[in-house]
């Protein structure tokens, strides 16, 4: 393991580095995200830049000096009644640092910090249902699966399921 990488919570002066992954992450891997490329390449800087000043919308990241190799997005619920759940968004790690462990270390770092809060209960995810290197990820990381989506995700004419998986923090 490379232990030039540091892991840190992003905020608006990485804003140009999460930019570039962002978008790398969206064209690379276009069935993994809701999003896309398409939509977001067409962000001003400001909006960027709001992504990551947002208490409620805390992005981790892995940097090897100040290059961001992965990243992934912890949403917190901020309503009353869902206020005790919180989801997993935008993980991607940039191909040539893929299978090193930093998927892993960055839902690590996002557990620890939800357990820190003390408020969240649950964490939830989607993810693609033939996605096996991220699913596989995401079960060794302690999440389960408990629903599937059908059609969740229609990409140039062609439907993708997605699985639901959570983990209960108490
Ligand atoms: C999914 C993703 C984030 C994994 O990141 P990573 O840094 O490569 O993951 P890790 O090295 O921490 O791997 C952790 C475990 O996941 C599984 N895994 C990861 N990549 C895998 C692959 N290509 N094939 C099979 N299993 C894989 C393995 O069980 C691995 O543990 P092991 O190496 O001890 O066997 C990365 O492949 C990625 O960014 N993919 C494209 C975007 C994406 O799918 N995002 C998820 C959206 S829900």
């Amino acid at each position: 393991m490379n232990n030039k990488i540091s892991f840190q919570i992003l905020n608006k002066t990485n804003m140009e580095e999460y930019k570039r992954i962002r978008l790398e992450g969206l064209k690379n891997s276009p069935l993994n995200f809701g999003s896309s490329f398409e939509e977001e390449s067409l962000f001003n800087n400001k909006k960027w830049i709001s992504r990551l000043s947002n208490n409620n919308a805390i992005t981790f990241g892995a940097l090897i000096e100040s290059k961001l190799v992965g990243v992934v997005t912890l949403t917190l619920n901020t309503r009353l009644k869902t206020k005790h759940t919180a989801e997993i968004h935008a993980m991607y790690v940039s191909e040539t640092h893929q299978r090193k462990g930093i998927g892993s270390k960055l839902i690590n770092s996002l557990i620890e910090y939800s357990k820190g809060l003390k408020t969240i209960e649950q964490i939830t995810l989607s993810v693609e249902k033939e996605n096996e290197s991220a699913i596989k990820l995401y079960r060794k990381s302690g999440f389960m699966r408990f629903a599937e989506v059908p059609l969740a995700l229609k990409v140039e004419n062609k439907y993708y399921d997605f699985i639901m998986m959570n983990m209960f923090l108490k």
